[in-house]
């Protein structure tokens, strides 16, 4: 396995963010002051919620925008949740951690947006009403892979590593069942993840994936690609043909 998709090197920047004697209680990020729990993904210690609010379009909260819905599956400290309900969208933020869903109303409360903003504590889309749709779906995904028996020392190990790509599947499988009719069901993934094993879970489970937007940051060293992926069920749409030259997959056309 190349060094850079390592779930030991993903398990051990779970284990230096967690036990970090430096790790603050509040920190800054977007022009704002964000509280943020122990056992919960730390937006200081990884570029991915930064380039999540980019892809987005929530680095600048836009409270005019037009009124829309999203849900964040895994909303860790809440910050997109928060910026997307700072720019009128109604919001439904879930994690499976419980200190992440606490942290979320926490930062739904410090910003005023408890209205616009329902936080759950749910496994992917578990805790939902069947009937629930929205504008946008996201998941900023755990996009490491661990083998399949991999069994989590933490809660917070959660944020890193995903085992035997089960959750991913699942978010391939079900989160197009949660769409408006016009929806898009969106994952931010990275060169990190194992692009041809997603590919091949897309194909088992009828979907199609489309890169929409790239964006590479340096960690440490090493150059490091994210994408913003969107999850469409195969076939419904043509494709342009382009692939993204990283990942294999089509871009947008
Ligand atoms: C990379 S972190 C992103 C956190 C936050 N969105 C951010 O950008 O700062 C991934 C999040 O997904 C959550 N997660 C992992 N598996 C999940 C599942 N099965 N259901 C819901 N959330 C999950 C983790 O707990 C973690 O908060």
């Amino acid at each position: 396995m190349s060094d850079v998709r390592s779930h030991l090197k993903s398990l051990e920047r779970s284990r230096l963010s967690r036990s970090d004697p430096k790790r603050p209680g509040v920190f800054s990020l977007a022009g704002r002051e964000w509280d943020l729990l122990d056992e919960v993904f730390a937006p200081i210690h990884s570029p991915s919620t930064s380039i999540a609010l980019d892809f987005l379009g929530l680095t600048e909260p836009d409270p005019g925008a037009a009124p829309s819905s999203l849900l964040e599956i895994g909303c860790g400290s809440g910050v997109i949740s928060v910026q997307a309900a700072l720019s009128n969208c109604t919001t439904v933020a879930a994690d499976i951690n419980r200190s992440a869903v606490e942290n979320t109303r926490m930062n739904a409360e410090r910003h005023g947006v408890t209205d616009r903003l329902t936080v759950l504590h749910s496994d992917l889309f578990d805790a939902l009403d069947d009937g629930a749709r929205f504008d946008r779906v996201f998941w900023s995904s755990n996009y490491v892979r661990a083998p399949a028996d991999y069994r989590y020392g933490s809660v917070h190990e959660r944020a890193y590593v995903d085992a035997g790509y089960r959750t991913h599947r699942r978010y391939l499988e079900q989160a197009v069942h949660h769409l408006t009719d016009t929806g898009s069901a969106l994952l931010h993934f990275c060169e990190r993840g194992d692009a041809a094993g997603l590919a091949g879970i897309a194909e088992e489970t009828g979907r199609e994936l489309r890169v929409l937007r790239r964006r590479t940051v340096l960690e440490g060293t090493d150059p490091v690609e994210h994408t913003l992926l969107e999850v469409r069920p195969a076939g419904r749409h043509a494709q342009s043909g382009a692939r993204d030259t990283a990942s294999g997959l089509p871009v947008r056309g």
